[in-house]
């Protein structure tokens, strides 16, 4: 098949270099003229594993371009959008570059081409879609258009693209059952040598399943946060309580690791969107403001109790006059990626620097800059006379035994160490003469058992 794949994003150029690794040809387009001029020579916008080689190799086999300026020939056969819908002020999402695409296209659709949406757009802009379309003289039986929202993860895009968790496409209801026949035959042939579960269903379920996955896994992971506050009132460790409630087949383990909250550019933005939809339509919901408060709320509760820490620790010394300073372990928000977008380790950071504390900060791939904060290329560097240590964003390198705790020890000044994704053993630190702080974790470190019963009599 040939299609043109709007949008260099995430979405776009992963899903246009593995359809040409399908052996599709793709012309995948973006605005920005400096990205498409890179992209051609190979050179990736952000950070994602495996995807340069992917794109180089595609872009030699011929199957995969891309351009500038959308131009729709006659060979093309479909149109995904994969433009970004990012949060206005209100919460709603901006569609402004999904707007300019779809005028864009209404000018230059042919009989028979597919518009096939990806970008994450609030209940009813397929529709939208398909009446601007059909104001500008498209009709929806010559160019369908079609909802087909997508559940990559940013880290993993490559492998989430070639084995989706599933597949949905949604359709207009209103088709008969030929067209939508043949336009799910053409649906399948993209697809093809893509194994998953597959929902067919009209726009507003696909795109409802879309902001409702992404609200739900924030919501797992603001449950699992709230939760943690109750383990640390009472003493339990919110590993073992997140394991046992993860072994229920009904709820199952995923996402609920207690941490600093969710952070990235999906979760919070689909979030908002969905309650702002919500209430648009005059739609009362308290829980999905709820969900993004608890998770600000992570974030904050966990620097002042980081804070609060290196006080008690300073306090016993006898030179406190100097300014705290403090090491922060990770900028982007999730590991393998160099994506910032409302990382929590930012909001973590900015705390700290509003209340007046020294920040030293180092990524293995994410950059920030802020007022007093240091950015370094090395994680002890960072270290240096620093009173704490907090690891945020949980990247391999960060991992129990890569660490060499005995440095960390012997460079900082003081010894707490905020471990805000629950990846250390307490002990082992301890050992170094370390104070370590954890998410939802006992002082007193206990020995969980993870087994069988066999049952026999
Ligand atoms: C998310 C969804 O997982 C994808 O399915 C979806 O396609 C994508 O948004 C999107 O809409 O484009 P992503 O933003 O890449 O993917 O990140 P996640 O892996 O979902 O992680 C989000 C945040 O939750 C991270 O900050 C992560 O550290 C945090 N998290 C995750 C936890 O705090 N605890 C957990 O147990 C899991």
């Amino acid at each position: 098949m040939e299609l043109t794949i709007i949008g260099a994003g995430y979405v776009g150029l992963t899903t246009g270099a593995v359809l040409a690794e399908l052996g599709h040809v793709v012309t995948i387009v973006d605005c920005d003229r400096r990205k498409v001029d890179r992209l051609k020579e190979g050179i990736m916008p952000f950070y994602e594993p495996g995807l340069d080689g992917l794109v180089s190799d595609q872009l030699r086999t011929g199957r995969l371009q891309f351009e500038n300026e959308i131009t729709i020939t006659n060979q093309t056969e479909l149109v995904m959008v994969c433009v970004g819908t990012p949060p206005n002020e209100d919460g709603s999402p901006d569609l402004g570059a999904l707007t300019s695409v779809v005028d864009d296209l209404a000018k230059q659709l042919l009989l028979g081409q597919i518009v096939l949406t990806k970008s994450s757009v609030p209940p009813g802009t397929n529709s939208w879609i398909c009446k601007r379309l059909s104001d500008a003289g498209i009709r929806e039986m010559d160019c369908p258009v079609v909802s087909n929202p997508e559940f990559l993860r940013e880290g993993t895009a490559i492998e989430d693209t070639r084995r989706p968790s599933r597949m949905v496409f949604g359709i207009d209801d209103r088709l008969s059952l030929a067209p939508r026949n043949e336009l799910l035959e053409r649906l399948y042939e993209l697809y093809r040598g893509i194994h998953s579960p597959l929902l067919v269903t009209n726009w507003e379920g696909a795109e409802l399943v879309k902001y409702g996955s992404n609200a739900f896994l924030a919501a797992k992971i603001s449950y699992i946060n709230e939760l943690s506050c109750i383990c640390d009132a009472y003493g339990a460790d919110i590993r073992d309580v997140s394991c046992g409630i993860g072994m229920d087949p009904r709820i199952g383990p995923d996402f609920l690791k207690a941490g600093l909250g969710y952070g990235g550019s999906c979760l919070p933005k689909d979030l908002s969107a969905l309650a702002y939809c919500a209430e648009s339509r005059g739609v009362t919901s308290h829980m999905f403001e709820e969900i993004g408060s608890i998770n600000e709320r992570q974030m904050l509760a966990y620097a002042k109790q980081f804070l609060t820490e290196i006080d008690t620790e300073r306090s016993s010394k006898i030179n406190t006059e100097q300014k705290i300073r403090v090491a922060v372990w990770g900028i982007a928000f999730k590991p393998e990626t160099d994506d910032t977008r409302m990382s929590p380790a930012i909001t973590f950071m900015k705390q700290l620097l509003a209340w007046g504390v020294e920040v030293h900060a180092y990524d293995p791939m994410a950059i920030f800059s802020a007022h007093g904060l240091y950015l370094h290329d090395d994680p002890y560097a960072a270290l240096l006379n620093a009173d704490g240590l907090a690891v945020v964003t949980d990247w391999p390198v960060f991992a129990m035994n890569q660490v060499n705790w005995a440095f960390v020890k012997e460079t900082m000044r003081g010894s707490v160490v905020l471990d805000a994704r629950n990846i250390y053993h307490f002990g082992h630190l301890e050992k170094y003469g370390l104070i370590p702080v954890g998410i939802g974790r006992p002082l007193l470190q206990h020995q969980s058992i993870i087994s069988e019963m066999r049952g026999n009599s």
